[in-house]
């Protein structure tokens, strides 16, 4: 249980990247830092030898690029499945003001028996915690999340703020609705990046995208109202190409000579290599202004994703310098870069 000097977490990183997200967990804790993998390689649970406050503002102040979601476990609850056993539970374990602007946020294991999805324990607590406590559970916009995660035999539960999560969706797991007609499923990365990094893409004058094709980003960048230059050798979707604020060269990135200080953003998505994706990029640095956002995805190869980061920063060093770089919910064998222009 959690303590003045110790306290523990359920942490949440794309499948596969688990180990990713304790290694970085372990720098900022030291040694003494437990973990125990709870769903293999995606979801664990880990101590560490700090006060929750304090646990808290470390791994917000040097968020972890591979943990995506993190909720606290205040209390560990025996349960037998049964439904009325978990309501009780949340009840005796939390005191919660009535009226607090709450959501509750439900996971669960495989494990746990079939027919009890997360969906159903999370309207039985929404319903008691109406009836006992006067809380209406909200799903956006709430003040505190009660977090649930439940295993065969325990249910692992914690009140936080929602910023303290590193993500308002339960696990992280954000969800964008598909549009008729959207040009590919790579539009959802651009949109999480938008939250993710607390841009606002309508404050943008001019985009340069490499590596543009089908034209999910594209179309994204000219939704928010940005002027765009795709280059991509590959076809951009037919429906974009008639755009007024559209320029598309159907080229190889490295062939095409643009403007300096042409844009104040420069995105690139091309599944390549990462250094000579950076090779790319910096070739076409004269066109992003100084202060310019650059957001880029990084291929992930052969599993040593630290030194690839570090390896891709050194490339593009001194011109660009980092200000976050987190893998998305939406990234697969990759994570995405934010940077700016020096
Ligand atoms: C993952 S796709 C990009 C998807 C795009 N972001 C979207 O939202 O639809 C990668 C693209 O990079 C392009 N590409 C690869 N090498 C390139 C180069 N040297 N110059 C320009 N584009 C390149 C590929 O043709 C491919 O269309």
């Amino acid at each position: 249980m959690p303590s003045a000097d110790h306290s523990v977490f359920i942490g949440t990183a794309n499948h596969g990247y688990g180990q990713q997200a304790q290694e970085e967990i372990r720098r900022l804790f030291g040694s003494e830092t437990k973990f125990s993998f709870m769903v293999p390689t995606e979801i664990f649970m880990f101590s560490v030898p700090v006060s929750r406050a304090e646990a808290v503002a470390s791994l917000l102040e040097r968020e972890p690029m591979f943990l995506r979601h993190m909720q606290p476990v205040d209390v560990e609850l025996e349960w037998n499945g049964s439904i009325d056993t978990l309501q009780d539970a949340i009840l005796a374990g939390f005191r919660l003001a009535a009226g607090t602007k709450l959501a509750v946020q439900v996971r669960k294991t495989e494990q746990v028996q079939s027919g009890l999805s997360a969906g159903v324990c999370k309207q039985a607590i929404d319903s008691v915690l109406t009836e006992a406590c006067h809380i209406a559970p909200v799903v956006k916009d709430a003040e505190l999340i009660l977090s649930v995660f439940l295993t065969p035999q325990t249910a692992y539960a914690g009140l936080s703020r929602p910023e303290d999560n590193l993500s308002d969706w339960p696990g992280g797991a954000i969800r964008f609705r598909r549009e008729e007609g959207q040009v590919s499923r790579a539009k959802f990365k651009l949109l999480e990046a938008e939250q993710a990094f607390g841009l606002d893409f309508t404050q943008y004058r001019s985009a340069v995208d490499i590596g543009a094709a089908p034209g999910g980003w594209t179309s994204l960048l000219l939704e928010r109202g940005v002027k765009v230059t795709a280059i991509d050798p590959a076809k951009l979707d037919a429906g974009l190409l008639k755009h007024p604020k559209l320029t598309y060269y159907p080229k190889n990135a490295g062939d095409v000579r643009l403007q300096p200080d042409a844009f104040d953003l420069l995105v690139c998505d091309m599944s390549w290599n990462p250094r000579q994706m950076a090779k790319l990029v910096k070739g076409l640095l004269h066109a992003l202004q100084q202060g310019g956002t650059a957001i880029v995805t990084v291929k992930l190869m052969h599993k040593k994703p630290f030194q690839t980061v570090r390896e891709l920063l050194e490339d593009l060093a001194p011109a660009l310098t980092l200000q976050k770089a987190k893998q998305l919910f939406h990234n697969r064998d990759e994570l995405t870069l934010f940077l700016i222009k020096a």
